[in-house]
């Protein structure tokens, strides 16, 4: 009897059995993946030592949903009726109803919105439990998910407004690295030493952020000496509208991901 069976051995699915094997959680002898394309199963079984990978679903008490929604149906199945006493998706998009009805009674489901930093351990996830998921199975969800980054708990209404904000999180700041990479490149610096420079000062600004834990506008005054440079460079990001666009990205990725869940389309 597995202790965590993870349905899809792909990116998230192996990110999470990475994460797990790193934080101690379970002993990979306690784990197994269910992994239908034979190459990835052979490069699960050589990357986690230990770790039982399958093409059918074995016995255990939990399982992780981690395949594509539009897989989401066949795994459900495949779960379903296999005595698991809860089950965690990450499948972005597919509300709890829809999961709790394709995998039947008896069996506890969190359904959770997570993030692409997940897949270097540095993921933004927020859980949501199904009608019969109580405190444990909450904490379980936890628990696995933590080993992939930082966890909250939310009511599943406010999953689109979670996908909106840190789901499609990563993109925008992607956009806003690229076009100051291009700007050290228009003031004359390399491309190469304007990525160095952009990247390692998102890196450091945001590790910034939580070793000090200090609001982000504490922070930006610190680096902002009245008259001076950045002063200068502040005022044209604010004129300019900043605020006022990044606001309205997150409203509008928020709707868009309203009306694909109302359309029965995952996100
Ligand atoms: N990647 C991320 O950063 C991220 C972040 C947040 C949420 N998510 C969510 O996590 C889920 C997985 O994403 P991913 O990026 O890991 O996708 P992925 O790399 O495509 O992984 C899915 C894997 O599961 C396999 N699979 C599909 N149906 C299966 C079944 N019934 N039984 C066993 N294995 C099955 C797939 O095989 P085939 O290739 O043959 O289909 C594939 O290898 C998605 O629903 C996504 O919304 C991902």
């Amino acid at each position: 009897m597995k202790r965590l069976v993870v349905i899809g051995g792909g990116r998230m699915g192996s990110a999470l059995v990475g994460g797990i094997f790193r934080s101690g959680w379970a002993e990979p002898s306690a784990l197994a993946i269910v992994e239908k394309v034979a190459e990835t199963r052979q490069e699960l079984a050589d990357r986690f030592p230990g770790v039982e990978v399958a093409d059918t679903v074995p016995a255990g008490i939990a399982a992780v949903l981690a395949v594509k929604p539009v897989d989401v149906a066949d795994a459900c199945h495949k779960v379903a009726g296999a005595g698991f006493q809860r089950v965690l998706s990450v499948v972005a998009g597919v509300p709890i109803a829809t999961l709790e009805e394709l995998i039947g009674d008896g069996t506890a489901v969190v359904r959770a919105m997570s993030n692409t930093p997940a897949l270097v351990g540095l993921g933004a996830s927020v859980i949501a439990g199904g009608t019969t998921a109580n405190e444990d199975d909450l904490a379980w969800a936890e628990a696995v998910l933590s080993s992939t980054g930082v966890v909250a708990r939310l009511p599943e209404r406010l999953l689109d407004a979670v996908t909106g904000l840190s789901g499609s999180g990563p993109a925008y700041i992607f956009l806003v690295v690229e076009a100051l990479i291009d700007a050290g490149v228009q003031v004359g610096l390399t491309r190469e030493v304007a990525a160095m420079l952009v990247v390692q000062t998102t890196l450091g600004s945001a590790r910034m952020l939580v070793e000090t834990g200090e609001s982000a506008a504490t922070l930006r005054h610190a680096v902002t000496s009245p008259g001076g440079t950045t002063a200068a460079g502040l005022a044209v990001l604010e004129e300019r509208g900043i605020r006022a666009a990044l606001a309205a990205a997150v409203v509008a990725a928020v709707e868009r991901s309203q009306a694909l869940g109302a359309a029965g389309q995952p996100t």
